[in-house]
């Protein structure tokens, strides 16, 4: 409102701060707005995949670019050429890990992301140098809504890591958080790979499930 007022009249450096904080705010508002409909989706089993070999540099990059780790994030393929996988939602995957190591770790330690290839299946796994997650804790925090410590916390929903649980599993895979050496929180997930074997899709969650 301050711009909306005084807009013309205001210092120009104070004028960019306050529009960069705006568009601060849009962003985050506009990304919780798509992560709510991702659990309306994942609940209500309205989740499709389309699963096609992607290239693993380009899924990384993008994740990169979409959390603003660019000068973070070192990635080891591992020779790793392509993925099987959701081009979209593994780049959310992606993102989720690498811009909560990116919020919960000091503001320049760096965040490793290596691939590992299995007989059949890709592991993924995403490390970091901040305080890690209490063992306790580490089953919970891909709860929904489930956030750790005190407050002032940074900012979220909890959302970030049962989305990305929902979507690993709805690509037939698992992931884990273990202590990184050093303490710091090392998320790693695994999808298998084998070409013809349907994924496990989020709208049939369980053979237990009845109607
Ligand atoms: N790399 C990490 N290091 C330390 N704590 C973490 C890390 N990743 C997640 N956490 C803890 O787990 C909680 C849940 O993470 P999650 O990504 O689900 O939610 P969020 O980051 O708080 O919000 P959102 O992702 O919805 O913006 C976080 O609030 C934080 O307390
Ligand atoms: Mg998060």
């Amino acid at each position: 409102s301050t711009l909306r007022t005084h807009g013309d009249g205001l210092d120009p450096a104070l004028r960019e701060e306050l529009l960069a904080g705006a568009e601060t705010q849009a962003q985050r508002l506009a990304r919780l707005v798509d992560d709510l409909l991702t659990v309306a989706r994942i609940e209500d089993g309205a989740l499709r995949l389309d699963v096609q070999a992607i290239e693993a540099d380009w899924l990384i990059s993008q994740a990169i670019q979409v959390s603003r780790t660019a000068d973070r994030v070192q990635a080891d393929l591992g020779g790793v050429q392509t993925i099987r996988c959701d081009a979209d939602q593994m780049v959310r995957v992606l993102t989720n890990l690498i811009d909560n190591a990116r919020k919960y770790s000091p503001p320049d330690g760096p965040i490793f992301v290596t691939v590992t290839e299995g007989p059949s299946a890709i592991s993924v796994s995403v490390r970091d140098e901040g305080p890690g997650i209490p063992k306790e804790c580490r089953a919970e925090v891909f709860d929904r809504f489930k956030r750790l410590g005190e407050k002032p916390q940074k900012p979220g929903a909890g959302l970030g890591l049962y989305i990305t649980r929902s979507l690993v599993e709805a690509h037939g895979g698992t992931i884990r958080v273990d202590e990184a050496p050093g303490g710091g929180a090392d998320f790693t997930f695994t999808i298998p790979q084998t070409e013809g074997e349907q994924p496990v899709s989020a709208d049939r969650p369980a053979a237990t499930t009845t109607v």
